[in-house]
């Protein structure tokens, strides 16, 4: 594992914007993993910036994001896939047809998920995946369980999450209660795992799932197992 500790969220996500263009400028026609919340945000500004200056090209780049709300379609301002088109996408020149995030409005959820580790598989899996954590350990919406589960799945969003979202809502009775989510296959299987976490209320977490035992209970320990993990933490 690259454990980076940095001195502040622009120093974070400038490093983190720094990996995925690096992928971007080494296979053009990579397969990124994305994530939504507030820690990458910082980082996908920085990749718009470059993308403008003609630094960094993504018209041929493939996107997975992890997850999205179960109720929300993509017009919904909270639902993930509105997040990601305002937050980059709109922003680069990555094709939109090229852009995946789980539908969380299908009719049959289960058909849903399935497709979407098919789909992630038909793509060669995924080059490199972007990760934040949750407070509680999760990744993407793996919460935490009795055990790992592998397949993109739906879930049940835990007390704390729900807690922890209901700053992006008016009335913490709008956070959807479940989502779907990539499972750890598809995250494990991922050539390249890049994780930022900032400020100090991820530091304990951060740090049993970097360095405690690895167990279903923090969903991010199984991170130690793969073989190309970097961190990137700050603490402010
Ligand atoms: P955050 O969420 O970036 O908004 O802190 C991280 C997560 O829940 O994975």
């Amino acid at each position: 594992m690259n454990f980076v500790k940095v001195k502040n969220y622009q120093q974070m996500s400038r490093q983190a914007a720094n990996i995925i263009s690096a992928q971007v400028i080494v296979k053009p026609n990579c397969v990124l993993g994305l994530a939504t919340g507030s820690t990458p945000v910082g980082a996908y500004k920085q990749l718009i910036e470059w993308c403008k200056k003609g630094d960094v090209d993504f018209s041929s780049v493939v996107s997975v994001n992890l997850d999205e709300y179960v109720g929300l379609d993509g017009s919904n301002d909270q639902s993930y896939r509105y997040f990601m088109n305002e937050n980059l996408f709109k922003g680069i020149n990555i094709l939109p047809e090229n852009t995946f995030v789980p539908s969380g409005i299908a009719q049959n959820i289960e058909e849903e998920c399935k497709n979407y580790d098919q789909h992630i598989k038909d793509l060669g899996g995924i080059d490199l995946q972007l990760l934040g954590i949750g407070v509680d350990g999760h990744i993407g919406f793996n919460e935490p369980a009795d055990c790992f589960e592998k397949n993109t799945h739906l879930v049940k969003l835990h007390e704390s999450t729900i807690e922890a979202n209901s700053r992006f809502f008016e009335n913490k009775e709008d956070v959807p209660k479940e989502a779907v989510t990539m499972g750890m296959m598809s995250i494990m299987q991922a050539k390249k795992i890049l994780l930022i976490a900032n400020g100090k209320n991820k530091e304990e977490i951060l740090n049993k799932a970097l360095f405690g035992p690895v167990t279903p209970q923090i969903p991010a320990s199984i991170l130690q197992l793969h073989n190309d993990l970097t961190v990137i933490y700050s603490e402010e």
